[in-house]
């Protein structure tokens, strides 16, 4: 049985202020306890990694975990500006989101560095969140699944076996930020297909890998999406920048 897994991804937003406030009342909103088999995390921009961190520690919020929103596709040396996985290992990361299409569109990502990416948090002992997704005119011509299961494909031809202990995150392109959620139906029948594109490689694998649906997820449409059968959670951009959502839709 896989887990229902909600997060967080907050992209460039934050201060330590806000994030203080933030931490404090989803420590108040999950004290009460949490639908039991659920995972929940967020990605924090870097920058607030140690101090998102410590607070999770203090008010021993024991339901939420830390993750990245990216790291290096190096291990270590001179590669100015980047972060290696040792690095947010050592921060108390337990997830590394890679190839998310803010990433593939603003610094040209293709999917070999994506597969590099999730080698180096694979090999540091934590769990990669591989985006795939399409664009509105790959959608609009009838190429989404051949688009999404070649980016799928990409990966198992590089991860292999070790695909089994990564998360797949479809997040068609045109949902995100633009307050047009895919309907459950669309994104069950995209992940239906990412979960056959794998079974092509391995039975197992395949029905192991978690594959978390992102894009315009709000505590209105949770409940639907993820009562998918193929729908294994969500990765949750504006609305997890709300503590309030953000705990609807952990419960959801
Ligand atoms: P939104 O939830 O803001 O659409 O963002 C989705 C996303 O990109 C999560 O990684």
């Amino acid at each position: 049985m896989r887990p229902l897994i909600v997060i967080g991804n907050w992209k460039m937003h934050g201060s330590l202020a806000s994030n203080q406030d933030w931490l404090k009342s989803v420590a108040r909103g999950m004290q009460s306890g949490m639908p039991a088999g659920r995972k929940f995390a967020i990605c924090p921009p870097f920058a607030y990694l140690a101090q998102c961190g410590s607070l999770i520690k203090e008010h021993a919020i024991a339901f939420l975990s830390l993750g990245a929103q990216d790291v290096s596709s190096q291990g270590s040396g001179a590669y100015t500006g980047e972060v290696s996985a040792a690095m947010l290992k050592e921060l108390g990361c337990q997830y590394v989101i890679v190839g998310h299409s803010e990433r593939r569109q603003l610094h040209h990502e293709v999917d070999e560095v994506v597969a590099a990416k999730a080698l180096q948090v694979l090999d540091s002992g934590m769990t990669p969140v591989i985006c795939v997704g399409e664009t509105a005119d790959e959608r609009n011509s009838g190429r989404a699944e051949e688009i999404v299961c070649a980016q799928v494909a990409k990966q198992v031809s590089v991860l292999q076996d070790r695909l089994a202990d990564c998360l797949i995150a479809y997040e068609p392109v045109w949902a995100i930020g633009t307050g047009k959620v895919a309907s459950a139906q669309v994104a069950q029948d995209m992940h239906r297909a990412i979960r056959l594109r794998l079974a092509e490689f391995d039975e197992d694998v395949a029905s192991h890998v978690g594959i978390l649906y992102g894009g315009s997820v709000k505590p209105d449409n949770a409940v639907e999406l993820f009562a998918m059968p193929d729908i294994d959670g969500g990765l949750v951009g504006g609305a997890s920048l709300n503590p309030q959502d953000f705990l609807a839709i952990c419960q959801a």
